[in-house]
């Protein structure tokens, strides 16, 4: 139980903290800056008709949207995980709730979560769990408890090196993590998503993850919401030099979210989920255009989901809007004419892509014999 309200406290930490302090990358952006569309001006496509579905993971998605795991465990979380599933639900959009460690040690804290199935009855909802928990005590069985929990349609193993790194109390043995993950994929019905927290997924990591048989990649690259800047503060917030140094250190790091989709999509062939620092629908068709089948956003919708219903209902529309609206502006009529659509990718993007051995001409060729 005292593990449970430790959980607890640094969960009601991280919500304060990212609400109220600025969180963001600093000095690393998604790459996102670096992809341009070719504009069309001869669209010849009705915008009113685009057709913004799309089916992943066997489940039709009005929109190619989902928000990003974030929360559950404390009593301020019922309610932000009920605004956000209300919101999705009537969008037909996708929610993944936070990690569910704190209601599997602590039986009365499952209605923080549960309350998003109530709340969001047929949104395909992914639940949630730390690998390092995989290596520290936690096992199929755990991870089904998550699953039931919530009814979940799939679930997200998270992957937090960085922020485990950083934190004071982090747990750093992560050595046997990727085994742990291939078990579990193969024992559960359920696709099994592998996430990142904001440091992204490189290529090597992707090959290993499909080779166990997971079946989507979460990305979560730099460019967004820092885990390490979350810990800066916490740190700050005790007056603990040595970690708060940590945290400010590595507040930058990790692989850019636009790169990272890349790295995913050219190595493997499973759904990809692009998030980390996606802010507005121009990011996430450059994202879809990149090779991801789902888009995902985190902190913005927290910012609103504290305020409404109403507010999160009118920021993800807004974003579908947006996506709308680029997808008119390149003649795409379908998620899949918009993956299919021509884009350029220029500056640090290009360079990093290309040292790694990537083929960045072939997206700016498409169309073109
Ligand atoms: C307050 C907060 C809590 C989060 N908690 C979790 C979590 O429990 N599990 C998880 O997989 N990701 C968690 N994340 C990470 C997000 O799902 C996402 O990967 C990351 O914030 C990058 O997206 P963004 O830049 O849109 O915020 C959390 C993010 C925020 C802002």
């Amino acid at each position: 139980m005292k593990l449970a309200k430790e959980t607890r406290k640094r969960k009601s930490d991280h919500i304060k903290i990212s609400l109220n302090q600025n969180v963001q990358a600093r000095k690393t952006t998604t790459g996102f800056e670096d992809i341009h569309f070719v504009h069309k001006a001869l669209p010849e496509i009705v915008k009113q008709k685009i057709d913004l579905s799309t089916t992943v993971f066997d489940h039709k998605f009005a929109t190619p949207l989902i928000v990003g795991a974030i929360t559950g465990g404390t009593m301020e979380a019922t309610k932000i995980n009920a605004t956000i599933a209300k919101a999705v639900e009537k969008l037909g959009l996708g929610m993944g709730v936070g990690s569910q460690r704190a209601a599997i040690e602590d039986k009365k804290l499952e209605k923080t979560f549960t309350v998003a199935r109530k709340k969001a009855p047929t949104a395909f909802l992914i639940a949630n769990i730390g690998g390092v928990q995989l290596v520290n005590g936690y096992d199929v069985k755990e991870v089904k408890k998550a699953i039931e929990m919530i009814e979940a349609d799939a679930i997200a193993i998270h992957l937090n090196p960085l922020q485990e790194a950083v934190q004071p109390e982090g747990q750093t043995n992560f050595q046997g993590v990727l085994e742990k993950i291939g078990e579990i994929s193969r024992e559960l019905d359920k696709p099994v998503i592998v996430k990142e927290t904001g440091a992204g997924i490189a290529a090597e990591d992707a090959k290993k993850l499909e080779n166990v048989c997971v079946e989507g990649i979460d990305v979560s690259g730099a460019g967004g919401t820092s885990w390490a800047a979350v810990e800066y503060y916490r740190a700050k917030n005790r007056g603990n030099s040595f970690q708060r140094r940590l945290g400010d250190v590595f507040w930058d790091w990790g692989i850019p979210t636009a790169i990272s989709i890349v790295e995913v999509s050219q190595t493997e062939n499973i759904p990809i989920i692009a998030s980390g620092g996606i802010r507005d629908g121009v990011e996430m068709a450059k994202a879809l255009a990149l090779g991801a089948s789902l888009t995902s956003l985190s902190q913005p919708v927290l910012q609103v989901a504290i305020k409404g219903v109403k507010e999160t209902k009118d920021v993800l529309s807004l974003l579908i809007e947006e996506l709308k609206t680029s997808m008119f502006l390149v003649g795409a009529d379908s998620v899949q004419a918009l993956q299919e659509t021509p884009i350029v990718v220029v500056g640090e993007t290009a360079e990093w892509l290309r040292m790694r051995k990537f083929n960045v001409d072939g997206y700016a060729r498409r169309g073109r014999s």
